[in-house]
């Protein structure tokens, strides 16, 4: 096993369209009760990937098994790098960013400016006035809220603290659980437009949605998960028919 101080910091700018995060026969359990059943996929640098499906499908405990921070059994390659068995901080020191959902990654008792910092805390003393100006910049309303509470944003805000959490660690793969949860219709242009701009940095984005309509908007391409086993996958054009991929929450024969 690989410890702290053998894994650096790896060089996180992964080449547009190779593979960024791949996953292959992977499975995750809760205690004694497995819950997603041998899962393969991949997710190119300056791509998104949604996880589809209905409530209970699996798509969380997919996202915390990735994460490390759910029972995870399976290959999990970061750049080519095998992240099996790492626990979830060694995997996030390798590129893996995790947004639990409803934002579960901020301390509300704190201030946007300290939240900010801990989300610095694994990246190198020198790259973090550079990296905490770039989620300043991708989020200029986060500037105005410094001294606020995290817990007195509004959701949306919340949102833009959680995802520039993540984005402090200089990740190569944003995974993000419902980001659209809870927020106004009006927040998800502006979700649309940092997910947009990340993308064009290279980033490898897998997230969980349940809204099909933002989910059709923001995704490259889906898979479907019912009952914990991966039912379809496709590309974001299949999205547009949202009767047959909410037919496929029920399971492959719909
Ligand atoms: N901490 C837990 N302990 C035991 N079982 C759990 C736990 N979390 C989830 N489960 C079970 O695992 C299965 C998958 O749940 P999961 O939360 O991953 O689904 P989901 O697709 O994210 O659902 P939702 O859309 O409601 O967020 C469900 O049967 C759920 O009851
Ligand atoms: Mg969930």
């Amino acid at each position: 096993m690989q410890t702290t101080q053998q894994i650096q910091q790896v060089d996180r700018a992964g080449q547009h369209g190779q593979p960024a995060l791949g996953i292959a026969n992977f499975n995750v359990s809760h205690g004694r009760i497995q819950v997603v059943f041998d899962v393969s996929l991949q997710v190119r640098a300056g791509e998104m990937l949604a996880v589809l499906g209905s409530n209970g499908a699996g798509k969380s405990s997919l996202l915390g098994g990735i994460a490390g921070v759910v029972n995870n059994q399976g290959s999990v390659t970061v750049n080519g790098v095998n992240l099996e068995r790492l626990p979830a901080h060694l995997r996030s020191l390798k590129g893996i960013s995790f947004v639990p959902e409803r934002r579960g990654n901020i301390f509300s008792a704190m201030s946007v400016a300290e939240n900010l910092d801990i989300g610095l805390r694994l990246t190198a003393a020198d790259r973090q006035a550079a990296v905490k100006a770039d989620i300043l910049e991708l989020f200029p309303i986060l500037t105005k809220r410094m001294s606020a509470p995290a817990g007195m944003l509004s959701g949306g805000e919340q949102q833009m603290l959680a995802i520039g959490m993540a984005l402090g660690r200089e990740p190569s793969v944003l995974v993000l659980d419902e980001p659209s949860q809870g927020l106004a219709p009006t927040i998800f242009d502006l979700l649309q437009d940092t997910f947009d701009t990340l993308k064009k940095r290279n980033m490898a984005i897998l997230l969980a949605e349940q809204n099909l309509p933002f989910a059709t908007r923001i995704a490259d391409r889906y898979i479907v998960l019912s009952q914990g086993e991966q039912v379809a996958e496709g590309e974001q054009s299949d999205l547009h028919d949202h009767s047959r991929i909410m037919a496929l929450f029920m399971g492959p024969k719909g």
